[in-house]
């Protein structure tokens, strides 16, 4: 791999609580990037270069943070809740423009910390950036909407979305700022306030930002803790003050949570988890197309998005040529630093190298050949992608969500197989249907409409536009999120209701100016 110079060691010492950066002086967590050290002993190890390090805090911070955040909210009584939306707007777009300008810094370190290839780490800083300026334009819509009287059988009412209590937020490795960003800022908008947690890696690259958060947002709405989810977490769930657990993560991890609070029934899940979502490849394919979707599905960011292609159904027919073009843009890709935006990269996770190397030896006892000639080659914590042929439907890579550089492959003949396979499966995310064949196409959207949440034709499975909703069923998500969706997912309608007879003293109450909630304020 080319040297690259590693970013200046960032000892981040600050955490925000109450409106304040405040110093952390107990123990401090190292942070390690995948990219391993040149130095010849500790290259031999495996040990990363050594980007920095940030607190590791305690029990009775975690609870601080949330007393903060409880106490900004005052049971919904506090100045956020019930801030005039234009405030509440303001104090985004203050965000935006302080989080603007940090762009090359975080972006170095989404590369260095997660090995996120250049490319794809500056796209996923602009299109967080995007999605909070259509967010605020969206709140304005919904805002817009409220501002309204409806009448019902004799009644009277105008009907708002308001904001739930205090959010835990836990965001994931692999998208750390995109897909926390995406749903912390929202529902910061709707007038919730928040403790919030980076993930274990990708950490340090949230930390240029807390300024903005701390300038932006006024005390105790907004507090960012550093530590062990297991030691933050689990004590804030337990204390039962929790109304939403934002968590990108998986089932188990948001399981295990919601089961610490005393009224699991009180709060609100906005959950986006794991997924195995299928490419089914008909007979009357495009092969080509088919070939370079696969591979920017099954192996952008080394497969480490909830939505990559996980496993691929391919048909009796064209599996043997299929697989040969599949195998060889596979090879075709490169390996190398995220600086040079080399296709395959390091991966982040401890240990994941071995655990890719686990799932090949699994399915190879059970049949499967690596049918790509650099398939489940290694170097340092890089994982060259190994596509596994013909896989038993008892190996662990048929039944587990991979996250990393490892697609299992099996034939069809009969798409009720793969239907049955769908079914069964505990995920219900998206699913990429590959055919020319109207009927084909047809049978299958009906088919699969009712199994998952999203059916490509013709292309990789992907979150984006992120106007559209993003879900899935079964164990792959809670809740939707887009642009839209996801203010209504941090939200619940209030209406205030009352009968024609009391039009007057509505009437004075809204030209009065006497209720922020009751007022036709109209945001342009
Ligand atoms: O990890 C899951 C992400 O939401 C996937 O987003 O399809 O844009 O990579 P993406």
């Amino acid at each position: 791999m080319t040297a690259h110079t590693p970013p200046p060691f960032k000892e981040h010492q600050s955490y925000l609580l109450d409106g304040k950066l405040l110093p952390w002086s107990g123990s401090i967590a190292k942070v390690y990037s995948p990219i391993l050290d040149a130095d010849a002993e500790k290259n031999t190890k495996n040990v990363g270069v050594l980007l920095g390090s940030t607190p590791d805090m305690d029990e009775a911070s975690a609870i601080a943070a949330l007393d903060a955040a409880r106490s900004a909210y005052d049971f919904g009584r506090g100045d956020w809740p019930t801030a005039d939306a234009h405030v509440r707007i303001r104090a985004m777009e203050k965000f935006i423009d302080k989080m603007m300008p940090k762009r090359e810094e975080v972006v170095n370190l989404l590369m260095w910390e997660i090995c996120k290839k250049r490319g794809d780490a500056e796209k996923e800083f602009d299109r967080t950036v995007i999605y909070l300026k259509e967010t605020v334009a969206e709140y304005k819509n919904l805002h817009r909407e409220g501002s309204h009287i409806t009448s019902a059988s004799g009644t009277l009412a105008q009907i708002r979305r308001g904001p739930i209590g205090v959010v835990l937020c836990l965001g994931p490795f692999n998208y750390p700022l995109n897909e926390t960003f995406c749903v912390l800022l929202p529902a910061l908008l709707m007038g919730n306030t928040c403790v919030f947690k980076p993930a274990k890696y990708g950490v340090l690259l949230i930390t240029p930002l807390l300024d903005a958060f701390a300038e932006s947002f006024p005390a105790g709405v907004v507090n960012i803790i550093f530590g062990r989810g297991r030691t933050l977490a689990t004590p804030i769930m337990k204390t039962g003050k929790i109304d939403v657990l934002a968590l990108i993560g998986n089932s188990k991890s948001s399981n295990a949570l919601i089961s610490q609070h005393p009224k699991p029934n009180r709060v609100r899940q906005v959950l986006g988890l794991e997924a195995k979502n299928p490419a089914i490849i008909f007979d009357d394919a495009d092969l080509d197309l088919a070939v370079k979707e696969c591979v920017k599905g099954a192996w952008s960011f080394n497969g480490q998005r909830c939505t990559a292609l996980k496993v691929l159904y391919v048909h009796k027919n064209i599996r043997k040529v299929f697989l040969e073009k599949f195998a060889e843009a596979t090879d075709a890709l490169s390996w190398g630093t995220p600086f040079e935006d080399a296709d395959i990269t390091p991966l982040p996770e401890q240990g994941k190298v071995q655990y890719m190397e686990s799932y090949v030896e699994d399915a190879v006892s059970m049949g499967a050949e690596i049918i790509n000639e650099r398939g489940g080659d290694v170097e340092g914590n890089m994982f060259f992608p190994a596509i596994l042929f013909p896989t038993n439907r008892e190996a662990a890579i048929f039944h587990e969500e991979q996250f990393g550089p490892v697609c299992p492959v099996l034939e069809f003949e009969d798409f009720e197989e793969v239907l049955t396979d769908i079914a069964e499966s505990p995920y219900g995310q998206q699913v990429s249907v590959f055919t020319q064949n109207a009927s084909t196409a047809g049978r299958c959207i009906d088919h699969m409409v009712n199994q998952v949440c999203r059916v490509n034709i013709n292309a990789s499975c992907q979150r984006g536009p992120d106007a559209l909703p993003f879900t899935g069923r079964k164990d792959s998500a809670v809740s939707t999120l887009s642009v839209k969706a996801a203010l209504r997912s941090f939200s619940i309608r209030t209406l205030v209701a009352c009968s024609e007879d009391q039009q007057g003293l509505m009437e004075e109450v809204i030209a009065g100016g006497h209720s922020s909630f009751s007022s036709m304020n109209y945001l342009l």
